[in-house]
């Protein structure tokens, strides 16, 4: 017998069918409550809204779960690679050697980008932040491949499209950081792996040889898999809703890297290295920067706490804490705020306010210990995050497509003025 949920407006009941998904989750599908109840719910920031079915990323927020297509995160970031999980997320299952090679290969063959790109770089002064730079040259591609803008494209095309995103990501990426430090840039070197042809994109400079170390494009390549996708988080909604109007990839995921920007979402990841600078400058007392976090007249937040679904920790958060342990000592570097960051944690787990709010670190506490010491700086944060969430973006703007979902369009309650006639000017 199929659940359902029973509505009572003014005395008259209605009934809606339950959803339950492939994890026991159940959802009120209200696909027709205004056309049967004249009535629209309210949900400021969706805290209650399931906005589609998705059968790519599940979270647990009470256990604290996080699996890509079934597969734990814990797992994936132990055994497998960025890449490999790109194609997980992308196409629903692991790649058999052969499909990994081609994936691969097909990359490899697309990271140059057009010269004419460099024309829209060079507008850009050097105190552009890289995130705004990254988020013009990926939309730019709407330009160079305007096929893409053809929302009927054969699925060949939509695939060169995918292949496009993910090889041409790091070269703007690293183009972006050149422009911010006044080098010149690098070109790809195709015959290095993903995350190490980034990296020395991003650092190497003219007639320098080029060392990369191992410990730094593993560390790397982990903390790609970690933020690769994460469900209906606000930047992935947006690149649905955009996508949802038949906008190209290009101009969806463009948008997607806009609203990751924001600090209250992938911008924390440098604001909560800016905080940790900030207490450790002031002396380090993490116990006024608690009561401050916790003061209602206090803008400051805990950059790095607390998370819209994750009401115990969040498992990158410790995942990626191991990790800082790893990389700093693999690289002797002794990091401060590391230890900042620690007191903060354990005292902030220890306080009522917290607790009561359920209030953990998230994905974003940690990992800026970890670009830091990786030789990231720290306005580029924002843009490993972008990196590693692109293979989400792209699966979840593919599902979007395939499943035929309308355009998104929500409705609101209207609480402006009632009708009033025109006055004219001189009559005022
Ligand atoms: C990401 O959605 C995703 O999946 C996102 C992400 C992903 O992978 O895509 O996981 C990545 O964005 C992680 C979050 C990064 N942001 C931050 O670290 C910024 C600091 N955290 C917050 O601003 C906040 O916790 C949010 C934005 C993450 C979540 O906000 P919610 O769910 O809207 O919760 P809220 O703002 O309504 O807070 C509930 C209460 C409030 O207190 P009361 O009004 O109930 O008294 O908790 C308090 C808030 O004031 N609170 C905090 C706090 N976070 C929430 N108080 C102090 N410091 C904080 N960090």
């Amino acid at each position: 017998m199929a659940k359902t949920a029973e509505l009572i407006i003014d005395g008259k009941s209605y009934t809606f069918p339950i959803v339950v998904g492939s994890e026991g989750e159940q959802g009120i599908d209200i696909s027709n409550l205004l056309e049967s109840t004249g009535t629209v719910t309210l949900d400021f920031g969706y805290k209650n809204t399931g906005a589609t079915k998705s059968a790519i990323t599940f979270l647990d927020g009470d256990k604290g779960i996080l699996r890509y297509r079934g597969y734990s995160i814990e797992d994936l970031a132990d055994k497998s690679s960025f890449l490999e999980v790109s194609y997980l997320l992308i196409f629903g299952d692991l790649p058999s050697p052969e499909q990994l090679t081609k994936f691969t290969t097909d990359i490899k063959n697309h990271t140059m980008v057009h010269e004419d790109i460099k024309k829209i770089l060079d507008g850009f002064p050097s105190t552009s932040h890289p995130m705004g730079v990254l988020a013009s040259l990926f939309c730019a591609q709407t330009a160079f491949y305007p096929e893409a803008l053809d929302p009927n494209r054969a699925a060949e095309g939509v695939y060169l499209s995918m292949i496009r995103s993910l090889a041409k990501m790091p070269t703007f990426a690293a183009w972006a950081f050149k422009n911010a430090v006044g080098h010149p840039v690098n070109y790809p070197d195709n015959s290095l792996d993903y995350c190490s042809r980034f990296l020395k994109m991003m650092f190497a400079l003219p007639a320098e040889d080029f060392e990369i170390d191992p410990v730094v494009s593993s560390a790397l390549d982990k903390l790609l898999i970690l933020h690769a996708d994460h469900e209906q988080n606000c930047s992935t909604s947006t690149v649905r809703i955009v996508g949802s109007s038949k906008a190209s990839i290009y101009s969806s995921i463009s948008a997607g890297i806009n609203a990751l920007w924001g600090p209250l979402h992938g911008g924390a990841n440098q604001e909560v290295i800016l905080m940790l600078e900030q207490i450790k400058k002031d002396g380090g007392d993490t116990d006024k920067w608690i009561n401050k976090a916790k003061d209602k007249n206090d803008p400051f937040r805990l950059m790095g706490f607390g998370h819209r679904v994750y009401k115990n920790f969040d498992p990158r958060a410790k995942i990626i804490k191991k990790a800082a342990d790893d990389v700093l000592e693999k690289l002797g570097v002794n990091d401060p705020t590391l230890e900042i960051a620690r007191k903060l944690e354990e005292v902030a787990l220890r306080d009522p306010y917290f607790i009561e709010r359920k209030l953990y670190p998230n994905v974003d506490f940690y990992s800026g210990i970890i670009y830091r010491a990786l030789g990231i700086p720290v306005d580029m944060f924002t843009v490993m995050f972008a990196i590693g969430r692109l293979p989400g973006w792209i699966a979840q703007w593919k599902e979007l497509r395939e499943n035929k979902e309308p355009i998104g369009r929500p409705r609101q309650i209207y609480t402006g003025a009632n009708f009033r006639p025109y006055v004219a000017l001189d009559k005022r």
